[in-house]
């Protein structure tokens, strides 16, 4: 059994063979309705616990619909409706729930509790977003941008806004899938040394450019996501919004990359704060594609935990 907690911590050829499974597995039931299930049924049999301390809509909805069309089964639960949130700890949390599950999704808000989780269950563990990083999301990303436009091997990526737990995840992927990536936002909201650094042990570009336009410039791939996080305080908003606002991606910047540049957001967008409307919905965008890929990254990376 694997955990996948992060994409640096996984390995590359792993990846790599998560990505080609996902792209299988989707073209195999093309056409199909969503409630169909698979041909193969490798979780029949098997019970998958999605935890959430966070809200969500597509973490939530494609963990729940890839495993009921593998088979398997799903309990949605609520960290505050548990014990998890009065008091029990993550050990015995997990410890228990793995009497009863064969995996567990958790969403949560310090990373130190999926690793927790982690080191307990005896039962593989799947990190659904942590304050730090969003590895099921880039997984998605990756199988996107290569549908689209082929391998993503030493293209050009440009992360525009905050150096959140998403864009974390992107340079955990630049290092372990090889592609350059620019960082453009203000100084105060760079991305952890410790990712960037990962990223550049590899023998990747990484970048740091505070002119948007500049960072743009002969970009592949253009990403942005919402200026205020769900671990991010409100109070900090305003602050947020001001220091951001140089870096929303609009039909002008968009139009400073490569003519078939594709534009990426895990969701939810935040329309005319870090994207425009005319982008959104734009030729460029790839938004939803991306987040239909969620449950097709995600059914290969459950099949991988549980080596099935
Ligand atoms: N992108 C993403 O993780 O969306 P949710 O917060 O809706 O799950
Ligand atoms: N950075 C965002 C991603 C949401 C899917 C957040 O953590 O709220």
């Amino acid at each position: 059994m694997n955990h996948f907690l992060d994409i640096h911590t996984t390995d590359a050829d792993a990846l790599r063979g998560m990505i080609d499974h996902a792209k299988a597995m989707k073209d195999a039931r093309a056409g199909r309705p969503k409630g169909a299930m698979d041909d193969e049924q490798p979780l029949a049999g098997h019970m998958v616990a999605l935890i959430f301390e966070k809200p969500s809509t597509r973490t939530r909805v494609s963990f729940d619909v890839g495993v009921r069309q593998m088979g398997g089964q799903t309990m949605v639960l609520s960290g505050s409706d548990m014990q998890l949130g009065h008091g029990e700890t993550i050990a015995d949390t997990a410890r228990v729930l793995s009497r009863y599950v064969d995996m567990i999704m958790i969403r949560t808000f310090d990373e130190s509790v999926l690793h927790e989780m982690a080191e307990y269950a005896s039962v593989p563990v799947i990190n659904g977003l942590t304050d730090r990083t969003h590895p099921c999301q880039i997984m998605a990303d990756i199988l996107t941008y290569e549908e689209h436009r082929g391998p993503i091997k030493g293209k050009k990526v440009v992360w525009t806004g905050d150096g959140n737990n998403v864009c974390a995840s992107f340079l955990h992927a630049a290092g372990q899938f090889g592609f350059d990536l620019t960082f453009t936002g203000p100084e105060k909201l760079d991305p952890e040394a410790e990712f960037v650094n990962f990223a550049r042990s590899q023998g990747v570009e990484i970048t740091i450019e505070r002119d948007a336009e500049k960072a743009v410039a002969g970009a592949d791939l253009v990403v942005a996501d919402t200026w205020v996080s769900m671990h991010d305080a409100q109070s900090a908003r305003e602050r947020r919004h001001n220091l951001l606002r140089p870096y929303r991606v609009d039909r002008k910047l968009m139009g400073l990359a490569k003519e078939d540049a594709l534009f990426m957001h895990c969701l939810p967008a935040h329309r005319g704060e870090e994207v425009t409307n005319n982008v959104m919905d734009g030729p460029h965008s790839v938004v939803f594609d991306e987040a239909e890929n969620r449950l097709h990254a995600q059914k290969a990376v459950m099949r991988w935990c549980l080596g099935l």
